[in-house]
């Protein structure tokens, strides 16, 4: 029987083989099915944009980004390597402070560079303006601040932006050296349901 089928059949049927006992595993194992994009409500993927200013405020009586932690050398250094920041930033929809809010940046940055000031960012954008109210964007990224046009991954999101993935620009609008206060200018593209 073996003889008569072309050469390359085996290898080919052992994989399919394989594969069939494993999809039969992950069910028999009782925890885990294959489930149809449709049963969830997932239809077609858009490409959506998102276009928002962050208002970093680390001076005054009420900041909105708060340094939490740092390592003895972080005052040493002059990329302030090792402190780690909270931040719960408004975003909004112009430069003002005063416009429209659509959404706060919560989560941290952290100097992670020894040779430049760059922040590894870990957060969500929380919206709270128009059908993205409740929704949110989970980015990964690398920011390094003096750069003109930054990029950061969109690595998820919630709600609306269920299996999202994307990118932001992020460009500094403002920065007063003074307080170390920061608008910054932001583009994201994302692939969502
Ligand atoms: C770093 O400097 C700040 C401000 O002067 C001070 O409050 C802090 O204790 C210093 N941290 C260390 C680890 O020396
Ligand atoms: C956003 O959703 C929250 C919770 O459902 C609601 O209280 C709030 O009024 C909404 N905001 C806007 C601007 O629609
Ligand atoms: C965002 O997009 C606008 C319009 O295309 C552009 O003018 C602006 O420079 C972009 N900013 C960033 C940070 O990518």
């Amino acid at each position: 029987m073996a003889e008569t089928l072309p050469k390359g059949t085996a290898p080919i049927f052992l994989i399919l083989l394989t594969m069939v006992s494993f999809s039969t595993f992950a069910t028999a194992g009782g925890f885990s099915k294959i489930l149809s994009p449709a049963k969830l409500g997932l239809k077609r993927e858009k490409l959506s944009h998102l276009h928002f200013y962050f208002h970093d405020i680390v001076s005054g009586r009420n900041p909105t980004a708060v340094r939490v932690a740092e390592a003895a050398m972080t005052n040493t250094s002059s990329t302030g390597f090792g402190a780690v920041f909270m931040m719960d930033d408004p975003l909004t929809a112009r430069p003002e402070p005063s416009s429209k809010l659509v959404g706060r940046a919560q989560g941290l940055y952290a100097s992670a560079s020894q040779t430049e000031v760059g922040f590894l960012m870990v957060l969500n954008f929380a919206f709270t303006e128009g059908k993205y109210n409740g929704s949110s964007l989970s980015v990964l990224g690398r920011n390094t601040i003096f750069s003109a046009v930054r990029e950061l991954p969109i690595v998820g999101g919630g709600g609306l932006f269920r299996f999202a993935r994307g990118y932001a620009h992020a460009r500094t609008h403002t920065f007063d050296i003074g307080t170390g206060d920061a608008v910054v200018e932001y583009n994201v593209s994302v692939f969502h349901y």
